[in-house]
This record gives C-alpha cells, structure tokens and sequence, in this order.
C-alpha cells in the first residue's frame, strides 16, 4: 500500500477549485512517477483518486513536484470560462518545462478533455493526451500510445461506467474525512450547465460496492464519509437478491449503520428530487450529518423556467420550509448564480429575497458564463453586460456575508458535537472541526489528549464570519 504526505486539505478549500498534487514518500520507490493536479468539483477530485489507483497499478509512483513527473495530468474543469482559463495557463507552464524534458508526457483528462476532444491535441498542441471522465481505464493504453507519438485520445462517455471495483488511492488524505461516489453523469438538463455534455448519462454505482468502500475507510480510521453524485437523490439501484430498487434514503441509511462513529455527508441535491424519505432519513441518524446542500440558483420563477431547473420559487420555499420541519437545526447552503440571461433588477431582488428567507448558513456563489453547446447558449443571449453581472454578485455576496454572520452569532454559547480534522490553518497549538451542520470549529488544544479523528464536544465562545471559535468542555 502506497503512503502518501497528509496534505490535510479540506474538502470545501477542494470544492473552489483549488489544485493539489499528491507526494510519494520514498522518492525512489518507482521506474516513472506522475504529477495530477485537480480543478473543478468534488467529483473531479474523486476521479482523480481513481486515475492514481489505475496509474499504481501500472508500477507509477505520485510525485508532488511535476518537474520531477514522467507523466503530468490535469484534471480539468468545464463548468464555466473562467475555469478554463485557469487550465490553459498551467499548461502552457508545463510545457515550457517539457522543452527542457522532451520525455515528460502532458494529459488533460476531465470535463475540459471531453469538451474540447481532439482540438487539444490537434489546434492548441498544448498537450500529449486527452482523456474523458469515463475513460480512465485506458490511461495506460493511452499513455503507451503517446509514448510512440500517436495521437493519444479516449473521450467515449459510458452509460455503464461506475469504476466501481476500482479502490481509489487517497490523495491528499486528512485520514479523517473521504470522498465516495456513487453515481456519475447527470441526466438533467438545467439549460446554462455543461455537465450532462462532459459527464454523460447518469448511472449509479452497485450498492455493494459503496457500502463495501465506506466500511473499509470505516476500518482504516477515517470518521466521514461524503456520498457523491450530481444529483443523488435521484441514486436507483436494483438489489439483486430481492430484486427490490434500493433508493437514495435506503442507501443512505445503510451507510449510516456502518457505525455511530462514522458520519455521512452527501452532495448535491436537486431541489425537485429531495424526498421526504431522504429528510426522515437524515433525521433518524445522529450520524447522518444535518447539512443539506440545496442550490437555488436564481429566486425567480420566470429564470428558473429558462434555465430548466423544474421548480418555482415558492416550490422551493416550501422545500426549505420541509427541510426545516423535519430537521429544525439543519443548516442548508447553496448555488447561486447572478446575471444570468435576460436577468432583471427584480429577478435579481427575487434572488436576494429567496437567500434571505431560506436564512442560507453558506453559498457559492457565480456570476453566469455562457458555456458552448449548452441549451442556454443555444437559445438565449448572453445580455447582462459583464458590470452588471459582477455588481449583482457583489450584492449576492454581500447577502450571504450578512446571513452567514447571524448564522454563525446564533452558535455563539452553543456546544457541538465536533470531529477533528487537524491542526488549524493559522495554528497547530489550535485543532480544527466541524460540527454536523458543516461549520468549522477552531478551539485551543490544551492538555487534553486529543487526536485527528476525535469526536469533541466543543462550546462555542464566539465567531468570524466563517469560523466558529470554542473550547473544549
Ligand atoms: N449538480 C449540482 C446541481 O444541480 O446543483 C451542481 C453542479 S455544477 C458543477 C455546480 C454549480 O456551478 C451549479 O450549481 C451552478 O451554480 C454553477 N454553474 C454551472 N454552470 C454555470 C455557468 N454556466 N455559469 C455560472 N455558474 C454555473
Ligand atoms: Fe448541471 Fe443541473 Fe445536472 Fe447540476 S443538475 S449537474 S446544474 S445539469
Ligand atoms: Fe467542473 Fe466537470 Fe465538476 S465541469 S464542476 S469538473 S463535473
């Protein structure tokens, strides 16, 4: 079994879009060694621990430096221009070091390979190799093929791939928390998105499988578990013994019984599928964590028509209101996007208005990019000029700021139930955690013996805006 340097990075520092390269230890261990480095969602950051149990299996070893790679990946993001971008200037880095190491071979896999296809092999001649998500188990063919300078291509999406039998490598490991997919692709067609275009149809992956990964991170020490998907409520699965579908609350459930000790999280969920089963769920396990991720996108009505997204605003008010309900001290954050196509000043307030009366504890929040291909840039007109755009989100921002503060004052003198996730960004005399409803807890070490992986009760003394500060009781 590989070692890997603990990164500790945490997993919503991964969900901005922040790169990370993972270390081999024995830097003398392996014949070739690759460098992967990781943009997009939580979902590119799973694939990318699938692409380094693949490329082990091959004898190659990961390398934190990718001067020293023989193999340097990119794992790309598609999702808006701005992403892109981000992509295009790295590898025009990594080439510049290729000219100095003719050997080095550069891929892009992701959603950006399987936008873009052979034009990166072929007009930007920037890279080496281009896979797509559903095609990591040609990597080695791939790889071998460009060793001899062919054209190097596998984007074929899959309505079967789960790599299901494949156990991910742990990249950049806390130890404490882990990613497990279940499903992949998305079959909704929400009309600015690109990822039913890179990401295929969804399927979801053999419950055996994920109950069979989440036990074993169970017995390897890690405390968390999130489940992920781009829209797990819609997770099916046929059990094969008793040929009955087993659902997103079944499946949820029966990670939940791994242990008490083990928490689970999932993300995303689509407002239109969260069921009342998936909400009793939630509330019927104390380790099932009270967080629902629930993006909006926009509080208009007349917007969430255009972009397809399937619900009103005041269907998804009474969602909240449910959520509320059923889970009183569930927190729930969202997805918001400002500017986009023929957005009006009162849409926009509608936007405004819908954060505030969901009382959203977080969001990420964008302004609109028109995406190539995708039914919105087809039919509508990117119109909202880009200040108009930036200025809206400034006020977006500036909304959430204001709710996340008032959120995080109504902890101050709470107690919660914390997981350790490690020392504290600014102070390892300081351990980090969070609570169930996501929220980072940052409290003194003291004497207490006290380890990553711990379960805490922490009180809380006061706040930042984003940080819960405590102590131990
Ligand atoms: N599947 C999830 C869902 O349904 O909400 C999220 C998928 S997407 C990878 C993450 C977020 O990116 C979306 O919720 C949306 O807010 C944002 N996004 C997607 N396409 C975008 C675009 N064209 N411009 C700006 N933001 C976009
Ligand atoms: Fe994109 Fe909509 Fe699918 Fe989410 S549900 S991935 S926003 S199409
Ligand atoms: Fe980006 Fe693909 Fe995820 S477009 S957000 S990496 S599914």
């Amino acid at each position: 079994m590989e070692t890997f340097e603990l990164l500790n990075k945490k997993h919503d520092e991964l969900r901005q879009g922040e790169a990370y390269a993972p270390f081999a230890l024995d830097a003398n261990q392996y014949k070739k060694y690759f460098y992967i480095e990781s943009y997009g969602c939580s979902m590119n950051f799973s694939d990318s621990e699938i692409v380094a149990a693949i490329l082990q299996g091959e004898g190659y070893g990961a390398t934190q430096n990718f001067q020293d790679a023989d193999l340097v990946l990119l794992n790309t993001c598609s999702v808006r221009e701005k992403a892109e971008q981000t992509v295009r200037k790295r590898l025009t880095e990594f080439r510049k070091v290729k000219e100095s190491k003719p050997g080095m071979l550069i891929g892009v896999l992701g959603c950006m390979a399987e936008r873009l296809k052979s034009k990166f092999l072929e007009e930007e001649k920037l890279v080496d190799l281009v896979v797509g998500p559903d095609a990591y188990r040609s990597l080695p063919t791939i790889v071998a093929e460009a060793e001899t300078g062919q054209k190097a291509i596998n984007v074929l999406l899959s309505r079967e791939e789960t790599y299901a039998d494949i156990s991910p490598v742990r990249l950049n490991s806390n130890g404490v928390t882990a990613f497990v997919s279940i499903m992949r692709g998305c079959n909704n067609m929400c009309s600015f998105c690109v990822v039913p275009f890179t990401r295929g149809r969804e399927r979801s992956r053999d419950i055996n499988s994920i109950l069979k990964e989440c036990k074993e991170l169970y017995e390897q020490g890690f405390k968390e578990v999130t489940l992920l998907g781009q829209n797990v409520d819609s997770y099916y699965w046929i059990n094969e013994q008793t040929n009955e579908p087993v659902t997103f609350a079944m499946l949820l459930e029966q990670v939940a019984l791994i242990s008490p000790e083990l928490r689970v999280r999932f993300s995303t969920s689509h407002p239109k599928d969260i069921t009342d089963d998936v909400l009793y769920t939630i509330a019927q396990y104390e380790n099932i964590c009270n967080y629902i991720h629930l993006p909006v996108q926009s509080g208009s009505t007349r917007i969430l028509q255009l972009m397809n997204r399937t619900y009103t605003r005041e269907w998804y008010m009474a969602k909240v209101d449910r959520i509320k309900e059923i889970i009183p001290d569930c927190a729930i954050s969202a997805d918001v996007i400002s500017g986009f196509c023929t957005e009006t000043e009162e849409d926009h307030q509608d936007t405004l208005s819908i954060m505030e009366y969901s009382q959203y504890d977080f969001s990420y929040m964008f302004f609109y990019s028109d995406r190539p291909g995708t039914l919105a840039s087809k039919r509508f007109v990117d119109d909202i000029p880009e200040e108009v755009k930036k200025r809206r989100l400034a006020e977006v921002v500036e909304m959430q700021n204001k709710l996340s503060a008032k959120s995080n004052a109504k902890d101050v003198g709470k107690t919660f139930k914390i997981l350790i996730e490690g020392n504290s960004k600014k102070s390892d005399t300081d351990w980090m955690g969070r609570n169930s409803q996501n929220k980072v807890i940052v409290f003194p070490k003291e004497n207490y013996n006290l380890k990553k992986g711990d379960y805490v009760q922490v009180k809380v003394n006061s706040c930042t805006q984003a940080t819960l500060l405590g102590e131990v009781v």
